[in-house]
Parts: structure tokens; C-alpha cells; sequence
């Protein structure tokens, strides 16, 4: 099973290149020492329509497992990544967001501040991550261990949940 993912990179200044992309770039880092392969990446504005078919490419002609982006989710007037990312799945995956939340509000009050989005398009789960590289580590840290076991359930490549949990750091707690 090939755990294929993409990243996307919201950032008007970034897709101008007046910003240095490191928050695209250290995604891609976790996500391959994750175990996973990073077969596209790319920087694009803050524009719903690019955002939007941006996500439709990397599903329904790459059909990628994972799909993972980072910026445009804060409170500035161009920030439209979760609303683009919302147009597009077809189902929601609540719980990863309120992970990320939960995570990142034991680090800074200001943790409430990222409006990010995830769910599921065909056979793609897509998640947003904030814009800043300490805040898209701290989002992805928080829910990485559990999405090779999401994808192989989404992809039906594992139908038990009570199998191999190496990955997720359960194992290390025992009772007593
Ligand atoms: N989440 C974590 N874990 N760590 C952070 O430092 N910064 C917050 C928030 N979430 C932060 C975080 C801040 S200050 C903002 S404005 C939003 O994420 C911004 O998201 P954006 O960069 O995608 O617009």
C-alpha cells in the first residue's frame, strides 16, 4: 500500500515569491518520516477558485491518500482555506480539527484563532494546517498518528481497528 499524500501552500506572498515557503516544506518532512510518500507539492495565492480546484486536482486526477495544506485559515479577509476546502469534501472529519485545536490551546490562547477544516472527497482525506511552521508542525504533530489507520479504513486496505497500533504510540501505556 502506497501512503500517498500532497501539500499545499496558501500564501499570496508565497505564490509571488516574496515569502520563503517553510511550512510546505517541513509537512513534507513529517509526513515522509511518517512513512508517508510526497508525490506533489505546490505554493498557490489565497484564492477560493484556485484553492478549490487546487484540491479537486490532487483527489480526482492524482487520487492522492492525503491531501494536506497549510495557511489561509486564520481571521485575515483573504484566509478562505477551510471555506474551499468545505466546498469540496464530501464528507467532514470533525475530529481532526478538534484535535488540532485541543493541541494547540495547551500551547497558546491563540490556538482558537486557526478556522481549519478537514473531511473526505472520494477516496482523499484532506486536512488543513494554519500558516506559520510552528503552528502547522503542532496542528499535523496532533492528529499524524492516527491518519495511516484513517486512510486504510477509507481506503478499506484494513477493516479492524484493533490491529497494529505501532504507529500511534498506544502501545507504550499499559494499565497500573
Ligand atoms: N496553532 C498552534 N498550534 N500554534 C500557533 O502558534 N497560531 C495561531 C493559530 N493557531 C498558532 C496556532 C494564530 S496566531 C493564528 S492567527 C492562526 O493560527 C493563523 O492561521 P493562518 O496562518 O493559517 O492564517
Amino acid at each position: 500500500m502506497n501512503y500517498t499524500a500532497a501539500v499545499i501552500t496558501m500564501s499570496d506572498k508565497g505564490a509571488q515569491g516574496l515569502r520563503k515557503d517553510t511550512s510546505g516544506p517541513a509537512i513534507c518532512e513529517m509526513l515522509r518520516a511518517d512513512g508517508w510518500e510526497v508525490v506533489y507539492t505546490t505554493v498557490i495565492p489565497d484564492d477560493f477558485e484556485t484553492i478549490r480546484q487546487e484540491l479537486i486536482h490532487c483527489s480526482d486526477e492524482l487520487g492522492v491518500c492525503l491531501v494536506a495544506t497549510t495557511g489561509g485559515t486564520g481571521f485575515s479577509k483573504r484566509d478562505v482555506t477551510p471555506e474551499a476546502t468545505r466546498a469540496v469534501i464530501e464528507r467532514e472529519t470533525p475530529g481532526i480539527p478538534e484535535a488540532m485545536r485541543a493541541k494547540s490551546l495547551q500551547i497558546t490562547p491563540r490556538g482558537c484563532l486557526s478556522r481549519e477544516a478537514a473531511g473526505i472527497r472520494g477516496d482523499t482525506l484532506m486536512l488543513n494546517c494554519p500558516g506559520s511552521e510552528k503552528a502547522a508542525r503542532e496542528c499535523l504533530g496532533a492528529v499524524l498518528p492516527a491518519l495511516r489507520h484513517g486512510v486504510e479504513i477509507l481506503r478499506g486496505w484494513s477493516s479492524d481497528c484493533g490491529e497494529h497500533h505501532h504507529h500511534d504510540g498506544m502501545e507504550e501505556k499499559h494499565n497500573g
